[in-house]
């Protein structure tokens, strides 16, 4: 297969902080030879540390420490530490609200709202191993509020604003918090997004929560209850603006992410501090080739890992100016990416394939229309991209001058693990390219062993690293059991890959029960479970069917129990039903009423089939185990005949 190699320009390498190759590989050789000296540099050089650590880095498998020992705050690191230099009046946050209103925030201002919303929590009796919700839109008071409770310790979770109440409720429980942070609502295509309804919602059936913080955003009537509830701008105003970040351990928590596995209940990614922050900063520098002067813009939402690496921690920590933007990237109309760029004069755009094609489908004068001769750099992340959508992002918003870092990695891995470093590695649309320094991943067989070049396989890696998880939060066996058993004592990523001959890693999707839809991990088993809470469902089996724009759209086969049911109305409310459960962003594409489901002789559903009746349209795999084979053929022909 002829593959197009996109060589970085002699003008970008020239001015890149990883230059050529060579500096690449000797970075790549330092990690891998003497990882405790390289990481234990950069930790010394790069961060601020109010204790030194005693061991760089501690495996007993499959529990890790970095930096143990060290007294360290992410808050201090991403705040405090760059007033004393020229970033003091340098804009962090660089915010635009979906109806175009504007706010820029130096790093000195953002250092006085976080420490006076600091001083409220604390004020409200939170401390460290505390742990708070956050459910807000994307505004400025979304990462104020994850670095106040990061100052003190208190542990977030921030919770996507798209989940249901239902969804929330399950998160709040499973963390046992006690504090939820969340506005009035947030605006999304001109509509109103009533997070403070969904709070409530939830809040009915948490008992153990105290307090919920209330930040006024859309100005609209919601409930207030007495004694738990307090505005934002009430208690925050006669709070001082003197709040010293508190000495942590290295280890310390500093954020639960919930992300789907293959069960019906989401699972509880923990993140710690020192490691987590070092290896976020450093990719800030590798991948986004990051200098003083840029403006950099990470679209994705900070209710997904992606917007707290790259939004919040890593940016700050790097003295960035990170831009938010509220809303949706076609209101009022399909050019507000590329307004935004405008505007801003943004040099690096980092945004999902999903955003990319949708954009894409839009046609050439809206991007044209525009001046978009500040960007230097475009990135990707979430999914695959395939390789027309890349030429297009290349071409169209980068007119061919812009390198493009595809960037391969997970919630559970904290931070980028393989992309190229763009004034080092030639990019070949499609691949993630080359590793990390200090990761190590490897393709292999079911037993581990490793495949050779061009073969698919299993996507692992070999050693731990700064930013991977700790644990999952109260269930350190799924931890062991999800991660480190399926090749015992290696992390399992879930995803299939190959190497090719130049040692490029290719990401090929999930080998596992989860979907990726708009790059957004939802599992199968999540929708599966709220289908079969609808009193007309009898049995759900749900597979990502292949989506031109999305990546994957959620499929599912549904049988019913015994009535007279309206299947065109029914497949509707099952719809808006997961969306109620989950999400809007889960909302099925498609539901298929079948009489029975195929399944093995022992009961099990078996879904590989499912997708291969979305995929192909036709099934070839080995149905020796299925218990009626007249299933399928009923499934594939109610397809031939939709
Ligand atoms: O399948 C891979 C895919 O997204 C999964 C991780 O999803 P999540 O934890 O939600 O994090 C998304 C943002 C980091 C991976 O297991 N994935 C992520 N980035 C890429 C990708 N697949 C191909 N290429 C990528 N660049």
């Amino acid at each position: 297969m002829s593959e197009s190699i996109y060589p970085p320009s002699p003008e970008f390498s020239s001015q890149a902080n990883v230059p050529s190759m060579e500096a690449y590989e000797a970075l790549y050789e330092k990690a891998r030879e003497h990882p405790e000296a390289f990481w234990g540099e950069l930790a010394e050089k790069e961060l601020h540390w109010f204790e030194k650590w005693n061991h760089v880095f501690e495996w007993n498998p499959p529990f890790v420490k970095w930096f143990a020992g060290g007294k360290f705050n992410v808050s201090y690191n991403c705040l405090d530490r760059h007033l004393a230099t020229p970033r003091k009046n340098k804009i962090a946050i660089l915010w635009e609200g979906e109806p175009g209103d504007q706010r820029m925030i130096s790093y000195q201002e953002l250092h006085r709202l976080v420490s006076r919303f600091a001083n409220v929590l604390k004020g409200l009796g939170y401390k460290a191993g505390d742990r708070s919700i956050i459910y807000m839109p994307m505004v400025p008071e979304l990462p104020i509020a994850m670095l106040a409770c990061a100052r003190l310790g208190i542990i977030h979770s921030v919770v996507f604003g798209g989940f249901s109440a239902e969804a929330l409720k399950a998160r709040i429980l499973d963390l046992e918090a006690q504090l939820v942070i969340t506005a009035d609502g947030g605006f999304r295509r001109g509509k109103e997004v009533r997070l403070k309804d969904a709070v409530d919602q939830a809040l009915n059936d948490c008992p153990n929560v105290k307090d919920c913080i209330v930040l006024k955003r859309t100005n609209s009537q919601i409930h207030m209850q007495e004694g738990r509830d307090q505005w934002w701008h009430e208690i925050d105003k006669d709070a001082s603006e003197d709040c010293p970040a508190v000495p942590l351990d290295a280890e310390h928590p500093l954020y639960v992410l919930y992300t789907s596995g293959t069960t019906g209940k989401p699972k509880g990614i923990l993140h710690t501090s020192a490691g987590y922050l070092l290896q976020t900063t450093m990719t800030m520098k590798w991948v986004f080739d990051l200098k003083e002067e840029d403006t950099y813009w990470c679209t994705a939402d900070i209710g997904w890992v992606t917007g707290h690496s790259y939004t919040v921690y890593g940016p700050l920590a790097a003295g960035a100016t990170s831009v938010m933007y509220e809303g949706a990237p076609d209101y009022p109309a399909v050019d507000r990416f590329w307004r935004i760029v405008e505007k801003y004069r943004i040099s690096i755009l980092y945004t999902s394939p999903t955003a990319i094609r949708a954009l894409l489908r839009q046609g050439d004068s809206w991007p044209n229309s525009h001046d978009l001769s500040s960007l230097r750099l475009l990135g990707s992340v979430g999914e695959p991209i395939n390789p027309a959508a890349w030429e297009w992002y290349h071409r169209v918003i980068g007119k061919g001058r812009c390198p493009i870092v595809d960037t391969w990695w997970q919630t559970e891995t904290g931070s980028i693990m393989i992309a190229p470093m763009p004034g080092a590695v030639p990019a070949k649309p499609g691949s993630g390219t080359l590793p990390m320094p200090g990761i190590i991943p490897e393709v292999v067989d079911f037993n581990g062993n490793p495949m050779g070049d061009g073969k698919e396989g299993f996507l692992i890696i070999r050693r731990p690293w700064p930013g991977m998880l700790r644990t999952i939060w109260g269930d350190p066996d799924r931890f062991k059991e999800q991660y480190w058993s399926r090749i015992p004592g290696i992390y399992f990523t879930g995803d299939a890959a190959r190497r090719d001959s130049d040692g490029y890693f290719w990401i090929l999707g999930r080998v596992d029960d989860v979907m990726n839809v708009s790059g957004h991990r939802l599992s199968t088993m999540e929708v599966e479970s709220a289908l079969v809470h609808h009193p007309a469902v009898a049995e759900a089996a749900v597979v990502g069917k292949p989506h031109e724009i999305t990546g994957q759209a959620v499929c599912c086969f549904v049988t019913l129990k015994k009535g007279d049911w309206d299947h065109d109305q029914l497949g509707k409310d099952l719809r808006q039903w997961v969306a109620h459960e989950i999400g809007a962003f889960a909302r099925p594409e498609e539901i298929r009423f079948a009489e029975s489901l195929p399944k093995t002789r022992s009961g099990k559903i078996m879904r590989r089939l499912l997708r291969e009746i979305v995929t192909t349209h036709t099934v070839t795999g080995d149905v020796t185990t299925l218990e009626d084979i007249n299933v399928l053929s009923r499934l594939a022909t109610q397809h031939d005949e939709d």
